[in-house]
């Protein structure tokens, strides 16, 4: 599933969408790894364990907040996001929580640059959906984690894209994987390109498996049920279906 790279694409409707995303839906968690929309934290699952004096890298990183809960709890963070304005705020957040995080501005598709590290904990939450080839990126991963590191990752749920939250109706087939593309016009006329990547979950479990990495988890939370999240959350389907699965691999 590589064909035609959208990252540029990805990159400006990133940088164009921050500052709204910030606000509505990321807000302030940055007490503790928070691994998506109605999902759950590390303090209950335990995906990672202790952190401290741990090399961290967090791929997709958007404003931070795992990568500098993580810092504050004494791991030593590394986190890219190919967005400059999601990087930004990253480094303003960290400013304001005292911590450091070395936060860089590099797509997934160039996490090779990275090579010469060797990372106890590569984690990512829920930024894998726009990434076009994960078998690759599951590859690099691998090479950048030391023996026994762990790669805990989270994505928008496969069955949850499937449904349209307006009327619960399957409006996708679970079997049409690929890139979507969406036009997508903003209250200001301004228009924008909206892109992800639909994949079936064996086709991610595949994909890990494919790596050589070790999966030994998958976790499909749903907490705080009925809480209202974002505009784009409806809780009748929430509650039906959590919007967030969990992987946790080992190398
Ligand atoms: C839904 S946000 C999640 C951000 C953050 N992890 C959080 O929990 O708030 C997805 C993030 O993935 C980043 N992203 C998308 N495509 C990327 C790529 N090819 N390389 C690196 N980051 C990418 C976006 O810029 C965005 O910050």
């Amino acid at each position: 599933m590589s064909g035609k790279n959208y990252e540029d694409d990805i990159r400006k409707w990133w940088d164009s969408a921050s500052s709204y995303y910030q606000e509505e839906i990321s807000g302030d968690r940055m007490t503790d790894v928070n691994y998506g929309p109605f999902g759950s934290d590390e303090k209950e699952l335990r995906l990672i364990g202790s952190v401290r004096g741990k090399n961290i890298l967090e791929i997709g990183c958007g404003g931070g907040q795992a990568s500098i809960a993580l810092a504050k709890k004494g791991g030593v963070c590394t986190a890219i996001d190919i967005s400059a304005e999601q990087i930004n705020t990253a480094v303003k957040n960290a400013v304001k929580n005292g911590v450091t995080v070395n936060f860089m501005q590099i797509p997934f598709s160039s996490i090779n640059k990275l090579n010469k590290r060797k990372f106890d904990i590569i984690i990512s939450v829920m930024a894998l959906q726009y990434c076009s080839d994960l078998d690759r990126l599951f590859k690099r991963v691998k090479k950048l984690l030391k023996p026994k590191g762990v790669f805990v990752f989270s994505m928008e749920h496969p069955f949850y894209l499937l449904i349209n939250p307006n009327n619960m109706e399957i409006e996708e087939s679970y079997f049409n994987e690929g890139v979507k593309k969406k036009k997508e016009v903003w209250p200001d006329k301004s228009v924008h390109y909206f892109v992800y990547y639909d994949r079936k979950i064996s086709t991610v479990v595949n994909s890990i498996l494919a790596s050589g990495l070790k999966l030994e988890r998958i976790v499909e939370p749903l907490r705080f049920k009925d809480k209202v999240w974002g505009t784009g959350y409806r809780k009748a389907l929430v509650n039906r279906i959590g919007p967030t699965i969990i992987f946790k691999c080992r190398n």
